[in-house]
This record gives structure tokens, C-alpha cells and sequence, in this order.
């Protein structure tokens, strides 16, 4: 299977990259926005291809059977780069998957993103453009997966989660390198086919919690 992560050069995109290149059955390629980044995809077992979602994302999604959407403009940059990138970078790379008879979409987004009225003001904004990405996945009619995890950290894989709707997520986080199992497997997990739920590190061996959501 052709699969496209958008955001591949981040931190938790190389571990997806890393990842999905140990099962030969994946033919991996990762969307980087500077040549430089090519060579760290590569030697995660990635196809490099150069794009940025804030340009034209087309030709980047030729041959794709599936894409993870990894990216996000981080908490360095100012507003705009958040619309930019986390809103209208996903809404584009889902118009392009659909454009393209593309049917299957994993999408990185956050607890918080369901309901952005009650987050804290400073992360309201990014949190009201994952909303508005993830409804227009949604709505989009592609196969989609929804993941939204607590606190990232960039602690060794535990390999368990927890894996609810909704969940409790005050204190909790969850390794960057779990999360980037739980995008891996969702791809073909069909339990998650057209879900969206909620992680934290927790007890269940990940692809039992993905079966029982
Ligand atoms: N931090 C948390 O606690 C937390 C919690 C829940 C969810 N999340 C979500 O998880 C996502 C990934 O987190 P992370 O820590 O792995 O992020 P990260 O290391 O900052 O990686 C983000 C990636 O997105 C890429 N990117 C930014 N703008 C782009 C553009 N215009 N075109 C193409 N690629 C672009 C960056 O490219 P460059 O390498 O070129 O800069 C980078 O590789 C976040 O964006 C956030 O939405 C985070």
C-alpha cells in the first residue's frame, strides 16, 4: 500500500515513518518542505516528496492509497501559520485525497478539538482550526480515522493505551512513539474505520484497544 504522511520531518511523522517501514507491505513516503529533510526519510526506510501544505499538495498525493495528516505549525509560530497549516494544509490534503479517488484518511488531531469553546484561551485558536479539519474530514466522505491523544511526550513506547471517545485526559500523556503505533496500525484496523476517539497511556496492548473501541 502507497501511504503518504504529511508532516513526516516531525517529531512524532519520522516515528510513523520509522514504523510503517518495518511492515513490507507499506511503501512509505513522507512530505517534506526542504530538500535537506530528504536524506532523515530516507534512512527511516521513507520515499521522500517534496511539498508544503501551504502550496500545492496535488502531485504530492499521486498513486497515494492512504494518507496520515502528522503535520501542525507548531506553538512557535503565530496564529495565521495554525489556519494555515493545521486548518486549510488538512482541509486541502483531504480535497486533494478525494480529488484523487483516495479513500482512506488518518488524521493527528487533539483532545480538546471536539468542544474549543471551554479550552484555555492561548489554545483556543488551534484548537478551533483542528475542529474545523477534522468536521471537514468528516464530512468529506472519505474512510477516515480520527486520533486525538493527550500530552505528547517523547518517552520510550509503553505499547498500551487507552482508547475511549471521550476521555478523562487532566495529567495524562501519552509517548510520541505510541501514538505514531496507533496511526500505523489504524490504517488497516477496520475497527477504526470512520471513528474518532480519544488516547492516553494506559493498560491495553494497542492493537486490543483499537478492536475495542
Ligand atoms: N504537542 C502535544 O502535546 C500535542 C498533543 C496532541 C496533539 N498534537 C498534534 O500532534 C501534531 C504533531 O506533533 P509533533 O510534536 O510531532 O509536531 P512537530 O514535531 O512540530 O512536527 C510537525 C511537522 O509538520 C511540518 N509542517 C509544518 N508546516 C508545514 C507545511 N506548511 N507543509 C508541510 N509540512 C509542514 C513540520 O515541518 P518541518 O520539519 O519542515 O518544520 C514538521 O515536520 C501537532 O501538530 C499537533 O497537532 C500535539
Amino acid at each position: 500500500m502507497n501511504i503518504l504522511i504529511a508532516g513526516a520531518n516531525g517529531t512524532t511523522g519520522k516515528q510513523i515513518i520509522g514504523e510503517l517501514s518495518k511492515n513490507p507491505q507499506m511503501n512509505v513516503f513522507g512530505m517534506i518542505r526542504k530538500e535537506e529533510q530528504a536524506q532523515t526519510i530516507k534512512e527511516l526506510g521513507g520515499h521522500p516528496v517534496l511539498a508544503d501544505l501551504e502550496g500545492n499538495v496535488d502531485k504530492a498525493v499521486d498513486n497515494m492509497e492512504a494518507i496520515i495528516f502528522a503535520a501542525g505549525s507548531g506553538p512557535k509560530t503565530g496564529p495565521d501559520k495554525t489556519t494555515a497549516v493545521d486548518k486549510n494544509g488538512a482541509i486541502k490534503l483531504v480535497d486533494a485525497a478525494k480529488k484523487k479517488g483516495i479513500e482512506r484518511f488518518i488524521m493527528l488531531s487533539s483532545v480538546g478539538t471536539d468542544d474549543p469553546e471551554q479550552a484555555q484561551e492561548g489554545m483556543r485558536h488551534y484548537l478551533e482550526a483542528k475542529h474545523d479539519a477534522d468536521e471537514h474530514l468528516k464530512a468529506s466522505g472519505l474512510t477516515y480515522t480520527i486520533v486525538r491523544p493527550v500530552a505528547l511526550t517523547n518517552e520510550q513506547a509503553i505499547g498500551k493505551i487507552f482508547a475511549e471517545a471521550k476521555v478523562d485526559h487532566a495529567n495524562k500523556s501519552i509517548p510520541r512513539a505510541d501514538v505514531a503505533s496507533v496511526l500505523a496500525q489504524s490504517i488497516t484496523a477496520e475497527n477504526t474505520f470512520n471513528k474518532t476517539f480519544e488516547i492516553f497511556s494506559g493498560t491495553s496492548p494497542i492493537k486490543e484497544a483499537l478492536n475495542n473501541i
